[in-house]
């Protein structure tokens, strides 16, 4: 039987009166709201609970979200068990492969939606449905400047498929295999056969990509339930994930565990160890660093060098190590990592289930026997997976993944081929004209936060074709652009600041001398202050603009990749005003 309940003022919705304010006084706001509501069929009772917001990133264009709906039927059974209200609603959904010009350029408009979304709809928590590699950063960053209690889901990670028997996955086999056909070691028929296996279920790409990166550091933010980084997506386990996220997202409204308590300096700290201690992808950094910016706080990339230091990589996967999420996942997942890298952490950063990392850890229990996550003692890789550069060419920073480069290029000097942008390289690199040889430095400017724009993952400059089929595998590449965490070799990165708006890389010529060393963290450009004072003055560089729309605001307003290029006005706390507010 229904209960009674008054109509108007003394209603008791707690969800619903949040955000009161613009028809008339309060009470007749709220009674139009519940009006509508109950145009979707929904009883006095229902209403009257903790309304639980899920942003729903389901899109026909994001297959790594492809199991989204299920995903939402085992939150609102959790949340329903829980005695909260699901009320799941849409947001911009972000694939790597379909986002033009590049995911990246969106990354931030999806975290305004995002954030505006959860301000705007009365909810007392937010579960965020995130997987593909822009989509957890962009909700982390609006969720943070949102304020209220926030939970992260993962979608998970897809299956491997088997090519030949041999068993693969997106995308560093993408990468792999491409390479050979592009060394006309594999024919047509082939490539068109191991494209139906790499990407053999829904889900995130299967290796440490970026996609897998920020899974691991969200749970190393204390951001999902525990084990909540690796379960596949097709997985009973993913789907118990799902309803226990549900459940805990009702238990932090009632006890008001905003996300400001969670995001902390000590949350960041454990995320950095991480991230270098799973090889993670290297735009986790720059993901990172605009979480923490819309907390007001700020990565120092000097910080992260000197914990790479003493934290070795332990995860064994590709494309540092050889296996797949999955395999993680049987490995037990992120507490086995956690347990390893305990000595390292700050355990006492507190998580969703408002207990902390360290009770998390001990709760996870002792641990058993596997092969995918090794100990302190036999690491990997001696130090962390990414190592900061800095040098006349790069005055604000560089960073170069040392645990998937090539060791004997590692110090290394040579003479510059550039390229003045990405079409220029499409146009050159496999030309048999091209003066190049694999002692050279391949340069790639304008790829940057305002270069491209959006700061491609175009990094990751193919081999030239004429040395590709020589053989030759690996060559030191600079840019300051981004690469895909699946990918791999002796390429500098995220040069700052970057070429288009008249950082040093802009004033590189051919021949010039390059000389990296990744032991002095050193990236220098060996031409003269005198010399570099005259090409500068002989080719002063404009900032590019735009006339409108949401590629000026991009334009005008993006951050370089120091401050995680984010739009300046998004980063920090707006001052006077209580995170959730
Ligand atoms: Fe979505 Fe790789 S393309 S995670
Ligand atoms: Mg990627």
């Amino acid at each position: 039987m229904t209960k009674k309940t008054p109509a108007t003022p003394d209603i008791e919705a707690t969800g619903l009166r949040k955000g009161l304010t613009s028809y008339g006084d309060n009470g007749f706001s709220l009674f139009l709201r519940k009006a509508f509501i109950k145009g979707a069929g929904y009883s006095d009772e229902a209403l009257n609970r903790p309304v639980i917001g899920i942003a729903n990133t389901g899109s026909a264009y994001n297959p790594c979200h492809g199991n989204v709906t299920q995903l939402i039927e085992a939150l609102k059974r959790g949340i329903m068990l829980a005695g909260g209200l699901p009320m799941d609603f849409p947001t911009i959904s972000i694939h790597e492969s379909f986002a033009f010009p590049t995911s990246m350029y969106l990354r931030n408009l999806m975290s305004m939606d995002t954030e505006e979304m959860i301000r705007a709809q009365p909810m007392d928590a937010v579960v965020l449905i995130g997987g593909c590699d822009k989509t957890v950063p962009a909700q982390l960053m609006g969720a943070a400047s949102a304020g209220i209690p926030a939970i992260q889901l993962i979608t998970g990670s897809m299956l491997t498929g088997s090519h030949r028997s041999e068993r693969v996955g997106a995308c560093t086999d993408c990468r792999r295999y491409w390479g050979k056909y592009r060394a006309e070691e594999i024919d047509d028929q082939e490539i068109a056969d191991v494209n139906n296996q790499l990407v053999a279920s829904v889900g995130t790409c299967s290796v440490m990509g970026t996609a897998s990166t920020m899974a691991c550091i969200a749970e190393a933010l204390g951001m999902t339930v525990p084990g909540g980084a690796s379960p596949p997506a097709v997985t009973a386990d993913r789907m118990r994930i799902a309803e226990m996220t549900g459940a805990q997202a009702v238990e932090m409204a009632r006890s008001g565990l905003t996300i400001d308590k969670i995001l902390t300096a000590d949350a960041f700290e454990n995320a950095m160890r991480v991230l270098l201690a799973i090889g993670g992808s290297t735009n986790g950094i720059v993901h990172l660093a605009a979480i923490a910016g819309r907390l007001g706080l700020d990565i120092d990339l000097k910080v992260l060098d000197r914990m790479g230091k003493d934290t070795p990589v332990l995860l064994d996967l590709k494309p540092s190590g050889q296996h797949y999420m999955e395999d993680f996942h049987k490995a037990g997942g992120m507490a086995t990592l956690l347990r390893q890298l305990k000595p390292r952490l700050k355990l006492d950063a507190l998580t969703v289930t408002g207990r902390t990392l360290g009770e998390e850890i001990e709760r996870a229990g002792p641990g058993f026997h596997q092969d995918v996550v090794k100990t302190m003692d036999n690491p990997i890789y001696p130090q962390g997976g990414i190592a900061v550069l800095e040098g006349n060419l790069s005055p604000g920073g560089a960073i170069i993944k040392q645990s998937s480069a090539d060791p004997g290029l590692m110090e290394h000097e040579g003479r510059a081929v550039v390229f003045e942008n990405a079409a220029d390289l499409a146009n050159r690199i496999d030309s048999d004209d091209l003066d190049v040889t694999a002692d050279d430095v391949l340069v790639l400017k304008n790829i940057g936060p305002k270069g491209a724009p959006g700061m491609p993952e175009a990094g990751y400059i193919p081999i030239p074709k004429k040395l590709a089929i020589k053989g030759v595998k690996d060559i030191v590449r600079i840019s300051d652009g981004r690469m895909s965490g699946t990918a791999f070799g002796t390429i500098v990165l995220h040069v700052t600041p970057e070429s288009a708006i008249g950082g040093p890389l802009a004033y590189v010529q051919n021949g010039d001398r390059i000389r990296l060393s990744v032991s002095k963290r050193e990236i220098s450009l060996l031409v003269s202050d005198e010399e570099m004072q005259r090409r500068k003055e002989a080719a002063p560089m404009t900032p590019p603009t735009a006339d409108r729309g949401y590629k000026k605001l991009f334009l005008d307003t993006v951050t370089q990749a120091d401050q995680g290029v984010d739009f300046d006005f998004l980063r920090g706390v707006r001052p006077g005003v209580p995170p959730s507010a």
